[in-house]
């Protein structure tokens, strides 16, 4: 090293021991603060957008960014925090509403058009309503908001109805009432009553009968959420440090929320089709061999699929951003073949760069050279064992170190590799107590919107998650800047839904697991996680043939369709357990293949809205929470793939016993025989119940016999189903006509959204969605074909519409555009009449009268 390059490593080094010891001076003098409890306010002044109130020392700032959409900042002493957000799109930060300043002698606050914000004066508690003064949140009365050894905690009123929701994946119940939490990213195997888990997402939403809200606690510390253990009425959160910082967004419909919170942290990118396919992986296929007679199998044995991973054991000596030679001989033209086999390959590239100094390997050459790794207190690189033995990790709060890691990706892209998986990013590490970091280990924030200055591993801990999906994700941006970029990291924090996908983590090969995978999944969901599935036929163990089958059978409702193990677990592909196993399965698969459209579709939605794919029901169904009988909290095995389809697996997926299935209130279809699902009868009342004669039978539900080769799946009547005919990869193109099913009933809709479903040409103009309306009168049924949106051309030259509940095959078709009328056939079994139309349904519509 020359003496003209020494001078600014000794100056990037002393600033570095500089910063590093105000970092550490700051975190001791917040311990050291005295506690500080908001017990009443001292003064306030209103603002354009909101009030700044003083609380004694302390100082609180209620900001609206929208009507809806409160943000509240507090503060212990006289300023408040960095104004700065891993979490929050900077345009919806910074947004704001005016508002009406509202005082009296009780309290000061302000409103919105549609909230009333109120600090109560003494005791001091925030309390929020609707325009009509019912109380949507209040802080809890004789529970202040307090400050303490450098954390907080915030207590809210917990009425007897309310029900939690959100806070990622967390296992234990699906209703978070009576549960609490910890949100620190944690690797960790076995999942039942495990926590903390893998990610970290502070947003939770709190439905009632009457009103429903959600909370962001915007803190990446380590935070706790109590939803009713410590008390009864009362439910807390707070962090062991970091900004109290939150935003309380309004309902009151549940949907109207998660759109609230992903406007908030964003919407998930549009994802490329293949990745909606199914995937199949193990830990690990290797040698390459191996992966080709696997890629052979799927395809000989016809289960369609789109996916295929390399797991650990293909990279040289478990080392990053390498291939092993001797498995992978040629790795180029391996990539290649798969390809010619209508397979995309996803492989894993953790962020653990492997501890080894000048011996050609690239990255962490390259990464000590940029001086990209966390570091120890002292200065050094911190090193800690995973994988690849002694290893550096990348300060991924460094802008520039996010641009050096997504130019990592440059070989793999130049070989064609389709997508990637980070793992281990909580970060795990093996050889801590901790099984992470030191919370002392030091990061160096670079990064616009921020204030330039170092972090400790307690505050930057829950967003590795996020910012290294992200430096994937912008890194193959712009090394293939028209394909849309495949990242699937394991730990996450608020707004990872920006970076794409995530699965539930090691869970095991049991039923419970199958149980909680659901729970799992609906809640990311709800959390902004969209694309999310959780490992098929369980991580940890081997499953039996009736549990693999009964996996991949709700799994092809969930937005990831993966199938995956660990290593020395017995082979889990859809063959494993024989031809009568198999062809169940490839049911299943086949099903999701001819689902494509209106899955893609729901896509398209998630990309704008924010809403996931896979729903609880109350999400289309919130009156059910309206119900004084109902127990929409413990449905937390059905759910809804979109807004037309139910899934009704039984309750405990493994027993035997007959159940019934929770229809929300409306008419229902059985997705498999196309017929109308009779009402189930009302129940009766107590009144009923208490004055009906000692022997009354009153009509019960039917029942359902489960058995392994059906899943029950339901479509709500009053929506039209785009599906296409099948094909074995997203690849091929589909050869025959769109099938839009229509079932009649109550507000009847559906769409449709196309594109080519991998570059970003649909931004410009390259798409195709269409709406869809249908009317039904006694004998006659119209549908209605919006005009289409967008240039892109579609596969398909027809259109078989397919009326479903039509009596008999006597029918008179009229298309309006057309001439002559469009052929029909009738399928008795079903009850469907299928109407051939030519594509030519632009602003169209089709009227079916009977004769
Ligand atoms: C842990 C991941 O959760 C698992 O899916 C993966 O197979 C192993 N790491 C090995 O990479």
């Amino acid at each position: 090293m020359t003496g003209r390059h020494r001078w600014p490593v000794l100056f990037a080094a002393l600033l570095t021991l500089a910063t590093i010891s105000a970092a550490s001076a700051k975190t001791a003098s917040a311990a050291a603060q005295p506690s500080v409890m908001l017990e009443a306010v001292t003064g306030s002044q209103p603002l354009p957008n909101g009030i700044q109130i003083q609380a004694g020392p302390a100082q609180l700032r209620i900001t609206a960014l929208r009507d809806d959409i409160i943000r509240v900042r507090i503060a212990p002493g006289a300023t408040l925090p960095e104004d700065a957000s891993w979490a929050v799109l900077p345009a919806s930060r910074t947004s704001s509403v005016d508002v009406q300043p509202a005082q009296d002698a009780a309290s000061v606050g302000f409103r919105t058009a549609s909230l009333d914000v109120r600090v109560e004066r003494s005791p001091m508690r925030l309390v929020v309503r609707d325009l009509a003064g019912n109380i949507i949140s209040t802080d809890a009365l004789g529970r202040p908001t307090t400050f303490a050894d450098g954390g907080f905690t915030v207590y809210k009123d917990m009425p007897a109805d309310e029900h939690f929701f959100g806070l990622g994946d967390k296992t234990g119940t699906f209703d978070r009432r009576n549960q609490a939490y910890t949100l620190w990213n944690t690797d960790v195997g076995p999942q039942e009553a495990v926590d903390p888990l893998y990610k970290s997402i502070p947003f939770f939403l709190a439905i009632g009968r009457s009103r429903a809200y959600g909370i962001f606690l915007d803190n990446t510390w380590r935070t706790w959420f109590d939803f009713g253990k410590q008390a009864r009425d009362a439910y807390a959160f707070g962090a062991e440090g970091g900004p109290l910082d939150y935003y309380l967004i309004y309902g009151p419909d549940p949907r109207h929320i998660v759109e609230g919170y992903t406007w908030l942290t964003g919407k998930p990118p549009l994802p490329p089709l293949w990745s909606l396919g199914f995937q199949q992986s193990r830990y690990s296929y290797s040698p390459e061999s191996k992966v080709r007679e696997i890629a052979d199998r799927l395809r000989a044995d016809r289960i369609p699929s789109d996916v295929l991973y390399l797991d650990i054991d293909y990279q040289y000596r478990n080392r990053p951003f390498t291939v092993d030679p001797v498995k992978f001989p040629n790795f180029p033209e391996f990539v290649s073949d798969l390809h010619t086999q209508k397979f995309h390959l996803v492989v894993i590239t953790d962020l653990h760069i492997a501890h080894v100094a000048n011996q050609g390997y690239m990255p962490y050459d390259t990464g000590h050279a940029g001086d990209h790794f966390v570091k120890n207190p002292d200065g050094s690189e911190f090193v800690g064992v995973v994988w690849p033995g002694p290893a550096v990790f990348p300060d991924f709060t460094r802008a520039q170190t996010r641009a050096w890691w997504g130019n990592l990706y440059a070989q793999f892209v130049k070989d064609g590799v389709d997508g990637f998986w980070n793992d281990m990013n909580e970060p795990s590490v093996f050889d801590q107590p901790t099984q992470t970091m030191p919370l002392d280990t030091v990061h160096r924030i670079d990064e616009p919107g921020f204030a330039t200055r170092t972090a400790t591993h307690a505050e930057i801990h829950n967003i590795v998650g996020l910012e290294n999906p992200r430096a994937t994700y912008d890194g193959l941006l712009k090394l293939r800047p028209d394909e849309r970029p495949f990242v699937l990291t394991r730990a996450s924090y608020a707004g990872g839904q920006r970076y794409g996908f995530t699965w539930t983590g090691d869970n095991s090969s049991t039923w419970n697991h199958l149980r909680l995978g659901t729970q799992m999944i609906l809640n990311l969901g709800l959390s902004g996680i969209s694309f999310v599935g959780d490992d098929i036929g369980g991580f940890n163990g081997s499953p039996p043939p009736d549990l693999l089958t009964r996996w991949i059978e709700i799994g092809a409702f969930n937005p990831l369709y993966r199938d995956h193990t660990t290593l020395g677990s017995l082979p889990q592909e859809v063959w494993v357990h024989g031809p009568q196993q198999e062809a169940i399965r490839r049911r299943y698969i086949e099903t999701r293949y001819r689902l494509l459209p209106y899955i893609y579709t729901l896509a398209d939605e998630a990309s704008r809205t924010g809403l996931p794919l896979d729903r609880p029901l109350f999400l289309e169904f919130p009156e059910i929470f309206a119900s004084p009988t109902a127990d929409a909290d413990s449905i937390d095995t059905e759910f809804l793939l979109g807004p037309d389809l139910l899934i009704a697996p039984p309750p405990f997926a493994e027993m035997l016993d007959d159940y019934t299935v929770f229809y929300p209130k409306t008419l229902w279809y059985d997705f498999w025989t196309g017929l109308k699902v009779p009402p189930p009868p009302t129940p009766p009342t107590i009144t009923e119940i208490a004055n009906a004669a000692p022997d009354t039978k009153f009509p019960e539900p039917p029942k359902i016999h489960p058995v392994l080769d059906v899943l029950p799946v339901y479509v709500r009547g009053g929506s039209i189903l785009p599906l296409q005919p099948l094909i074995q990869s997203t690849d091929e193109t589909p050869d025959g006509p769109l099938e839009l099913r229509v079932y009649p009933g109550p507000d009847c809709k559906g769409s449709f959204y196309l594109d080519d479903g991998h570059t970003f040409q649909y931004q410009h103009g390259d798409f195709l969605r269409q709406t869809f309306t249908c009317s039904s009168e006694s004998n006659a049924v119209i549908v209605h074909f919006d005009a289409r949106k967008g240039s892109y051309a579609p596969w398909w030259k027809n259109i078989e519409v397919v009326i479903y509940d039509w009596p008999s095959a006597g029918a008179d078709v009229k298309l309006s555009n057309a001439s002559t009328p469009p052929k029909t056939t009738y399928d008795v079994a079903s009850h469907a009449l299928h109407i051939l139309i030519p594509d030519a349904a632009s602003d169209t519509e089709l009227r079916i009268k009977g004769q």
